[in-house]
């Protein structure tokens, strides 16, 4: 079992250029295995979410050779998956499992699908059941809530659906699968949520329409190619650092080439909000590619804020490492809206709020946030992530303002969307 230790900083100071973006990289191989000719990813994440995604189309039949964060995919068009001999396996990776579920769902073959331990106890019937609506049979545990899932082949058709839950893993399934189906697929969000499926579709010439807040694609697509995708760094790893570089004394972090789509830019508006100094300078992104930016965190003095509604979808990752920054701020903080946090990766709201607490922290956890009272000095002590890569990464920022030793159990996870999170933290401490 791997543990994070972490001591008080003094002070955080350098230059870092976060790993790719997350949701970026999944789709990146999703469509160039779907794609006709190569496509190469730059800067993908080569962590072992979008590793367990490049494994799969590998057992789907796909060619794909990856390197570090250089993959090259040599896709054979839209209809040139074949079935999978093994079992179809997620590992540890929701963003794999539900919008796969859609691709597979247009599929003319039968396909199981599975995933580690957490994986398995998070729920999937919000996409089987839109798919369902689309004609699809999808089998599995509890009313197919639950994986492992047998999805087998069916002809499908275009609907139109009110996403129930701002959602883009859901959107997303629906999209793919409206990549195969009869007519068009159109979706309806109830608030915007990150747009990365249709702007990967825009990279590849897949038509796709948007109005106001209803999404479509009509199908059977036509043949794409492939192309080149050049992936931002991940703002959700990024937080980590922004947070850290606010509440250490006396710091000042430069993180280059930060993914700054604005439908993930949640966390920039609320801290901005809350008194944050921060220098955002965009950098020109060629049409059709993501937008982009450096970030310059100096440390600051925070205010409480309140956070619900729209902006909620657009900071979901965000919440663990803002709880901590609220422990901080003066006055309190209200996060409402957010129960979808309780099905991530863990319950967040309780682990977060557990956690802190015994750190010293004034937390409330409530059914959709929590009400967090600052400022709190934090101590260090043994903390439980239960798994989850975002609560270990958010407690050891936390641990970095605490007085004495912070450690953090059970942190292989951070793996799954962070590989080198401990030494660029490292690198940014200085005495
Ligand atoms: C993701 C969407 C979000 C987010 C997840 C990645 C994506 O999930 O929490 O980490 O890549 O589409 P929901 O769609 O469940 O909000």
């Amino acid at each position: 079992m791997k543990k994070l230790i972490v001591h008080p900083a003094v002070k955080l100071r350098g230059t870092l250029e976060v790993p790719g973006d997350k949701s970026i990289s999944h789709r990146a191989v999703m469509l160039g295995s779907l794609a006709y000719g190569t496509t190469r990813i730059r800067h993908f994440l080569n962590s072992a979410d979008c590793v367990s995604t490049i494994n799969i189309f590998r057992n789907l039949g796909v060619r794909i050779y990856q390197k570090g964060d250089q993959v090259a995919i040599t896709g054979r068009g839209l209809n040139s998956l074949k079935p999978s001999v093994k079992i179809l396996d997620a590992g540890n990776s929701g963003t794999t499992a539900r919008i796969l579920l859609g691709l597979l769902a247009g599929q003319p073959f039968t396909s199981e699908l599975t995933g580690d331990q957490s994986l398995r106890r998070r729920p999937m019937k919000r996409v089987v059941l839109p798919l369902s609506k689309m004609g699809a049979r999808i089998t599995g545990p509890e009313e197919a809530n639950l994986l492992p899932l047998k999805i087998e082949t069916r002809k499908l058709s275009g609907i139109t659906y009110h996403l129930p839950i701002a959602s883009a893993q859901v959107k997303s399934a629906l999209l793919l699968a409206g990549l195969f189906a009869e007519g068009e697929t159109k979706i309806i969000e109830p608030s915007p949520t990150r747009d990365h499926t249709e702007k990967m579709f825009s990279a590849f010439s897949i038509p796709c329409t948007k109005r106001d807040n209803k999404i479509s694609v009509v199908g059977p697509v036509s043949p794409f190619r492939g192309r080149t995708i050049q992936v931002p760094g991940d703002i959700s790893s990024a937080a980590f650092f922004i947070v850290a570089g606010l509440l250490v004394p006396d710091s000042k972090i430069l993180l280059k080439k930060v993914g700054l789509n604005p439908t993930r830019t949640g966390l920039l508006d609320v801290l901005g909000k809350m008194g944050a100094r921060l220098r955002i300078s965009r950098v020109k992104t060629p049409k059709g590619m993501e937008p982009s930016g450096n970030l310059t965190i100096f440390s600051s003095g925070l205010r409480a804020a309140k956070v619900e509604g729209e902006l909620v979808p657009r900071m979901i990752d965000e919440f663990p490492i803002l709880a901590v920054a609220a422990t901080q701020a003066q006055g309190t903080t209200l996060i409402r809206g957010a129960q979808d946090l309780k099905v991530k990766e863990s319950d967040r709201i309780l682990m977060m709020s557990v956690s802190l607490k015994k750190m010293g922290a004034h937390i409330e956890p409530r059914e959709d946030g929590w009400v967090i009272q600052g400022p709190t000095p934090l101590k260090g002590c043994r903390l439980s992530c239960a798994g989850d890569h975002r609560v270990a990464m958010s407690l050891a920022v936390a641990g970095l303002v605490a007085k004495g030793t912070t450690t953090i159990l059970d942190t292989e996870n951070i793996d799954t969307s962070f590989p080198g999170f401990e030494s660029c933290l490292k690198k940014l401490i200085k005495p």
